[in-house]
């Protein structure tokens, strides 16, 4: 089998950039036996610090720097220092993984990065919300004018795969309502207080993980979620939202009676992110709720994120899986990589094919 090699440049190497560099080092040999090899060509980073090898940079020595408090530019390489737009715009790779703070107000800066990339024609793929949540039809039609995917698997349930799911096997079968727990960390934060830990206890615990965002209020707060409700219907159900048409609340306001108070009637409280479509419009909102514990939500525990899709054949169709966590949510990069990989690996067939036909 042809081996097809894949340059990454990271910009960002925070939990999940980490995340993504061990599954590299980890399962190479996985990756080999479907015909990747997956290089991490450099990094840039702006505590961690940058580092630039055209030739392929050692994933698992560039975990051991930064887990020791190291930063990459004091390792030797040909270049290092450089900052995310000199990366974007010079290294000699074929895809960008943007993974720098999630901005849901502006999206940058990881807009104008993946809008830089993408100009080169670099492949983007990316697990911020931000700019996908806001600008993601300027993005694709960029994307598409320099023939280059883009590619944002991770940006709902981490590794789970919501949108591939939704895109690909939903296609045709009529998705009138989507709805879900999106955000791992307010459900981990739910779920511990009903065990009886205190709020800030359960955040502190979420932040330890690597779940919550850099700025957690974007968790509690409901903006992520919101986000997610927002991707999720302008991917999966054509519609063109914006974050502001999201009628949102989130667990702020929760207080430990709330909760025993549910508990008392059968019940828990889960923050759910909804979209409807109907006849009258698109409905998306995202709150706390009150669920009957025989409800198949209820079970939803921790960080695990669940969606419904409600469509007109299939009638309810449920993925409940990962939501958030650095190894999780870097495998959304290595799914995302391996559908670039098997549209290469196709094109290269084809142009074989076409080729002796001629
Ligand atoms: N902070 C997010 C969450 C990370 O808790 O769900 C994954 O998007």
């Amino acid at each position: 089998m042809k081996i097809i090699t894949h340059k990454l440049a990271l910009i960002g190497f925070g939990n999940v950039g980490q995340g993504l560099a061990t599954i590299i080092a980890d399962k190479s040999a996985q990756l080999e036996a479907f015909g990747m090899k997956v290089q991490i060509a450099a990094v840039s980073d702006p505590i961690k610090g940058s580092i630039y090898n055209p030739n392929g940079l050692d994933a698992e020595l560039l975990l051991k720097t930064v887990q020791s408090g190291i930063t990459l530019d004091t390792l030797t390489a040909p270049y290092t220092g450089w900052s995310a737009k000199r990366t974007i715009e010079e290294a000699d790779v074929d895809t960008v993984v943007e993974l720098a703070y999630t901005d849901l107000k502006t999206g940058e800066p990881a807009l104008t990065h993946m809008e830089t990339a993408l100009r080169r024609g670099l492949n983007v793929i990316t697990t911020n919300k931000g700019p996908i949540a806001l600008h993601y039809d300027r993005l694709m039609k960029l994307a598409k004018e320099n023939n280059a995917h883009l590619r944002v698997e991770g940006t709902v349930m981490s590794g789970t795969p919501p949108l591939l799911f939704g895109l690909e096997h939903l296609v045709a079968a009529g998705i009138t309502k989507i709805e879900g727990i999106l955000n791992g960390t307010t459900n981990y934060i739910i779920t511990r207080m009903m065990e009886g830990k205190s709020y800030s206890e359960a955040l502190r615990e979420t932040q330890e993980l690597g779940y919550a965002e850099a700025d957690p209020a974007g968790d509690v707060e409901g903006y992520d979620a919101a986000a997610k409700v927002v991707i999720l219907a302008n991917l999966l159900m054509k519609q063109s939202l914006k974050m502001e048409d999201v009628d949102r609340e989130g667990i702020t306001k929760l207080t430990p009676e709330d909760i025993a108070n549910a508990k008392e009637d059968n019940e828990c409280v889960k923050l759910i992110g909804r979209i409807e479509s109907s006849s009258e419009g698109c409905k998306a909102e995202v709150r706390p709720l009150r669920i009957p514990l025989s409800h198949p939500l209820s079970s939803i525990q921790g960080a695990t994120n669940a969606i419904t899709y409600t469509t007109d054949i299939l009638g309810e169709v449920t993925l409940i899986g990962t939501g958030a966590g650095r190894m999780e949510t870097g495998y959304a990069i290595i799914a995302d990589l391996i559908a670039i990989h098997k549209e290469h690996a196709r094109s290269a067939s084809g142009q074989v094919e076409k080729e002796v036909r001629l």
